[in-house]
């Protein structure tokens, strides 16, 4: 138990800033909401009644605010670097929202800042805390499939109503929209967790929606892995279906299929007349199964891992470099989408060089 609770303060109130404040609720013996803070000053007043915090609209004021010991920025992605950054040098532990930021040299600069200044820092990546990649990741572990030779992920969303608002973050690349970069933070960050590093990528984005902005809303991504692997990712953010996320992981001697919109959610086979399968029994909570739950659980437990690693003084879950480098395997995607979806070679890339040099 700490001498005192530590202090938060919540920096963007949009819908996932909910779940955040719900898990320092649930651990309202060693946490205080004790700020939040929005643009929208009567969704900040709301938000700020529910939760008992104070609530302001200035930014600048709460990344100082001397009564805080730690910042969760929830922001748009284009004020990821600046707001970070700032927090950072104000001596304030910080938990980040993914993508770390639209750039790679954005993402480096706010992760070698909070190696530097010695906080305790975490990119908020909630795939490392879904069960069910857990229990592929254990699968794998256990040599479960042999060697995965091809990977396969899958994102899926509805962004209409965003990308239909002008003037919406969301519908601008300088402003860090983009559905690549939104959703491809995920699966880049997964692929790399589970497998390791890239040797290159190619990238094609496509408008499905005859909507004005210049934000892709669909994209397929292919490549190889540097252990030779094959992976292909399919984003879209123009899905009449929940929110939901696939996994497919292709083996030797076998296969791990998941998938958010099935029950169960994770099943394992072995080899081409195993049509039954094994379901992998995943340790959901309350919460769970329904579609949606996966997301809130992994969340929660996000959140929570920040604060009891920060207090058992222990490094998270998350290594913060995974997440900055699936930023650069996104950077490396634009570029093929820009350049005729052409093969980005990836080979010579690798996420030690995210470590400041001296
Ligand atoms: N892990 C996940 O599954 C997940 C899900 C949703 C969002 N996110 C991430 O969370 C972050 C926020 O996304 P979102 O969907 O909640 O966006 P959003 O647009 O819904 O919400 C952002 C909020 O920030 C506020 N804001 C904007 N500028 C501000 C400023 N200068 N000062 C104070 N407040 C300001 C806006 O008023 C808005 O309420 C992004 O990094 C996004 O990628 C992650």
């Amino acid at each position: 138990m700490p001498e005192r609770k530590l202090r938060v303060g919540i920096a963007g109130l949009g819908l996932i800033a909910r779940t955040h404040a719900i898990a320092y609720q649930q651990l309202g013996d060693i946490v205080e909401l004790t700020a939040v803070c929005d643009v929208n000053e009567s969704l900040a007043s709301a938000f700020a009644a529910e939760f008992r915090a104070r609530s302001t609209t200035d930014l600048d004021a709460l990344l100082s605010d001397p009564e805080i010991d730690i910042v969760d920025l929830i922001l748009p992605h284009f004020l990821h670097v600046e707001t970070a950054t700032k927090a950072l040098s104000a001596g304030k532990h910080l938990i980040l929202e993914k993508p770390a930021a639209p750039s790679y040299a954005g993402a480096v600069e706010i992760y070698r800042t909070a190696q530097k200044v010695g906080v305790h820092f975490m990119i908020a990546e909630n795939s490392r805390y879904m069960h069910a990649y857990q229990a592929a990741a254990k699968l794998l572990a256990e040599d479960a499939i042999g060697d995965v030779i091809h990977v396969r992920t899958e994102l899926r969303s509805n962004e209409k109503e965003h990308l239909s608002q002008p003037g919406n973050w969301r519908t601008k690349f300088e402003l860090g929209g983009g559905l690549v970069l939104d959703t491809g933070a995920h699966s880049f960050y997964l692929i790399s967790w589970l497998l390791g590093e890239f040797a290159s990528v190619r990238g094609v984005g496509k408008k499905l929606l005859n909507i004005a902005n210049e934000i892709e809303d669909t994209a397929e991504v292919t490549g190889s892995l540097k252990s030779g692997a094959h992976f292909s990712s399919t984003f879209t953010s123009v899905s009449e279906i929940p929110h939901s996320e696939r996994l497919e992981l292709y083996g030797t001697t076998g296969g791990i299929l998941i998938d958010q919109m099935s029950n169960p959610v994770v099943k394992l086979f072995k080899g081409q007349h195993d049509y039954y399968g094994q379901a992998i029994d995943v340790p959901f909570g309350p919460d769970a199964w329904h579609p949606g739950g996966w997301h809130f659980e992994s969340v929660l437990f996000e959140v929570k891992d920040f604060i009891m690693s920060l207090l058992e003084k222990r490094a998270p879950l998350i290594d913060s470099r995974d997440p900055v480098y699936a930023v650069r395997i996104v950077e490396a995607v634009y570029e093929s989408i820009r350049s005729s979806e052409s093969v980005i070679d990836l080979s010579a890339v690798t996420r030690d060089e995210i470590e400041a040099r001296p």
